[in-house]
């Protein structure tokens, strides 16, 4: 591969509900009213599609060699928003070039997530695998392996949590062991934050003590994760030393009390002494000059 292998890192698009389904919708008693509720009073304020699409064309412009988006594409999982979510996708890259991974808000209601499942199929499917075969997935570009997990489950009302499960965690730890052997950048991806970011009850993972103990038997080079809806730099115990814990804010947030859209920018290179340095450049929009610009650039060192 190149000698730098480029990333862009965004997340929690929540592409915009439209009206006429929150009129129809709100007649009808379910955990989604309380989605559409907080849609209605709160995040169609924040969740500007105007700004997603600058992130968009921003990352773009960067020419990435890989996209990463961690999850809540959608808002409450209806289907007619799977569907305009897909055709999204479709415009955002090619599925081999966009590796996928669940939000709570993709998975909102038992049985909702079916449809993502199959209509987004080919952004969270490993390399090899059949459309059946689910999480967690990975794929290999370059030196690099990207390792899909999800942790979307359904909750209850008022409840954002994530859960990995047992099966998962399992096929998690023999994935890091086989490719941490075969000396790759070993590149988590989950919507819930594995770090003390994601510890609260309502909406943390549910089963984050045993996913942390998979990664610090097995190691990663660096996890990519969203939910938290603001920018979180972390680090977590590993195998041979502190894990890097990165996330974005919400790609579309125009937020006044909160933190506006931005995107990471990763560019991925070895080091002399065959660990793997990753650089990471923060682009966040600007409310004043209405484009994403340069707010910081830091290294991450082995
Ligand atoms: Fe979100």
């Amino acid at each position: 591969m190149a000698a730098t292998f480029t990333i862009a890192h965004f997340t929690d698009p929540h592409l915009p509900l439209l009206a006429e389904e929150t009129r129809l919708l709100a007649a009808k008693p379910s955990k989604r009213l309380s989605g559409i509720l907080s849609w209605q009073l709160k995040r169609r304020h924040i969740h500007l599609p105007e700004i997603l699409a600058a992130a968009v064309a921003d990352i773009h412009a960067h020419q990435p060699q890989h996209i990463v988006l961690t999850g809540d594409v959608v808002n409450i999982s209806l289907p007619e928003e799977i569907s305009r979510a897909a055709a999204w996708l479709a415009a955002l890259g090619t599925p081999g070039h966009v590796s996928l991974v669940p939000g709570n808000h993709d998975a909102y209601m038992a049985g909702a997530f079916d449809a993502a499942q199959q209509q987004w199929a080919a952004y969270m499917q490993g390399d090899g695998q059949t459309p059946d075969q689910h999480f967690p997935y990975c794929r290999i570009r370059g030196e690099v392996a990207f390792i899909g997990v999800s942790t979307a489950v359904p909750t209850p009302i008022f409840s954002a949590t994530g859960h990995v499960g047992h099966e998962q965690l399992s096929a998690l730890g023999d994935l890091l062991n086989t490719l941490g052997k075969a000396g790759l950048m070993r590149i988590v991806m989950i919507h819930h934050p594995p770090g003390a970011a994601g510890a609260s009850t309502r909406k943390g993972l549910t089963d984050r003590a045993a996913l942390l103990e998979v990664f610090a038997r097995h190691g990663a080079e660096l996890v990519l994760h969203g939910h938290t809806h603001k920018g979180v730099f972390d680090r977590i115990a590993g195998r041979r030393g502190p894990i890097p814990v990165l996330a974005p804010s919400s790609a579309s947030a125009l937020d006044p009390h909160g933190e506006n859209a931005r995107w990471h920018f990763l560019e991925i290179s070895r080091t002399p002494a065959d660990g793997w340095q990753t650089q990471v450049t923060v682009r966040g929009f600007s409310p004043d000059s209405g484009q994403f610009c340069t707010e910081g650039r830091f290294s991450l060192l082995p």
